[in-house]
């Protein structure tokens, strides 16, 4: 029986896929790339070009609409987890990509969670991946914990209060999808003294990659949905 894959590709360095999912890729006939932003999805699939053979592998892409839910967008999963099904079913193993990891904010947690219930029959195996944090962390040169360090993680479209209060509470903070809300954030970091102690991080691991430690130049500037902040607030002694 042919099986599904949810395969982490790593933050945006083909080095730093593991060398399960680049044998996996290689050798299953169908790449699925299911996000809800175009953007990502070629993003993820230019991680594992090299590895891919296009005349043998069929690549899907199933875009989903950007919005949280309602009926619109439950079709939309039920219809991607329908053509994957039907290939399974023929005999053909499917892998899914996501950047970074898979049980890490990825669409394909959506898929999973339909596939568990409608489809019991289909065995699905996740292969974890690097994620953009821990590659964000390293090339920003902040720790993201030492010893009892506290450690949240979450998005940053979280209302003030919340951000205000985990901000306060936890020794490192990552705030993901901040390209969208960044100068409302800039001006809590500001308030509460941390926007010295701050790295903004676009597209790690790629070409493109970007480290920003003045986030004052960031304010009122188009931002790139690939890009996360980490707040720090101890040295590493
Ligand atoms: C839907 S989540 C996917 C997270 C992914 N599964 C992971 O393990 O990193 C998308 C968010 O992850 C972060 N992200 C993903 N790839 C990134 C990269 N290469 N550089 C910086 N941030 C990235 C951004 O905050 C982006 O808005």
């Amino acid at each position: 029986m042919a099986k599904i894959y949810a395969v982490g590709v790593g933050p945006g360095d083909p080095e730093l896929l593991t060398r399960k999912a680049e044998r996996i890729l290689r050798s299953v006939p169908v790449i699925c790339s299911p996000t809800g932003s175009a953007e990502a999805s070629s993003y993820a699939l230019s991680i594992v070009e090299e590895f891919l053979d296009r005349d043998r592998q069929e690549i899907l892409t199933q875009l989903f609409p950007m919005m949280k839910k309602g009926p619109e967008l439950e079709a939309a999963w039920q219809l991607a987890a329908e053509q994957v099904a039907e290939r399974v079913r023929r005999g053909l193993d499917v892998a899914f990509i996501t950047i970074g990891d898979p049980f890490l904010y990825s669409t394909f947690l959506y898929l999973y969670r339909i596939f568990r219930a409608q489809y019991p029959e289909i065995a699905i195996e996740v292969v974890p991946g690097i994620s953009s944090i821990n590659a964000a962390s390293v090339a920003a040169d902040l720790p993201l914990g030492i010893a009892s360090d506290r450690i949240a993680i979450l998005p940053a479209t979280y209302e003030d209060d919340y951000l205000r209060r985990t901000l306060t509470e936890f020794d490192t903070v990552v705030l993901m999808k901040v390209s969208r809300v960044f100068d409302q954030v800039y001006g809590l970091l500001k308030e509460l003294g941390l926007d010295r102690s701050s790295a903004f991080v676009r597209r790690v691991g790629a070409p493109e990659e970007e480290v920003v430690y003045d986030l004052s130049s960031l304010v009122g500037q188009k931002l790139d949905y690939l890009s996360l902040l980490i707040v720090r607030k101890q040295e590493i002694p």
